[in-house]
């Protein structure tokens, strides 16, 4: 038996088969060609432990070898710990995240870096900083009244 498609029917079906194609093309070109990932949330680490887990018991940034930088964040209700990061620039910074009450978000401006924070969870995300300037970091998930005054910057030196 052959089923009679209409032709209008047909053609649509054809459309979305080839949307659908496109779609899967750009996810792989973002993953592999662009680099774009999800960010990790590579542990976890119950709220009321952040402040004695090691890295998160002194928030800040630390060198590990020339080039290679490490910042652990402390974000709560309304503040990230530290507010300002330095490293000079063509360094690579590994920043690694935990909350201790509710969801929060972590964007840097001009970069592609944006991930949530969620309690019990610790985020990781990297990136390279070429360029010297001030990044500015930001909550960009709702989480009460002085949300908009979660942020910080990241400040890249000459080398
Ligand atoms: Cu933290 Cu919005």
């Amino acid at each position: 038996m052959r089923l009679h498609i209409d032709r209008f029917e047909s053609s649509f079906m054809t459309l979305s088969a080839i949307m659908i194609a496109g779609f899967g093309l750009a996810v792989l070109v973002a993953v592999f060609g662009l680099g774009v990932q999800l960010p990790g949330q590579v542990d976890q680490l119950a709220p009321a432990e952040v402040d004695s887990a090691p890295g998160f018991d002194n928030p800040g940034v630390r060198m590990v070898y020339p080039g290679k930088y490490e910042a652990y964040i402390v974000v709560q209700a309304w503040q990230f710990t530290p507010t300002e990061i330095t490293i000079p620039a063509g360094s690579e910074l590994t920043m690694y995240l935990a909350s201790k009450d509710i969801i929060h978000g972590f964007h840097v401006l001009d970069t592609n870096i944006n991930v949530m924070v969620i309690p019990g969870q610790i985020s990781e995300v990297s990136n390279v900083f070429e360029e010297p300037g001030t990044y500015l970091y930001m909550c960009h998930e709702y989480c009460g009244a002085l949300h908009h005054t979660m942020v910080g910057q990241i400040v890249v030196t000459e080398e």
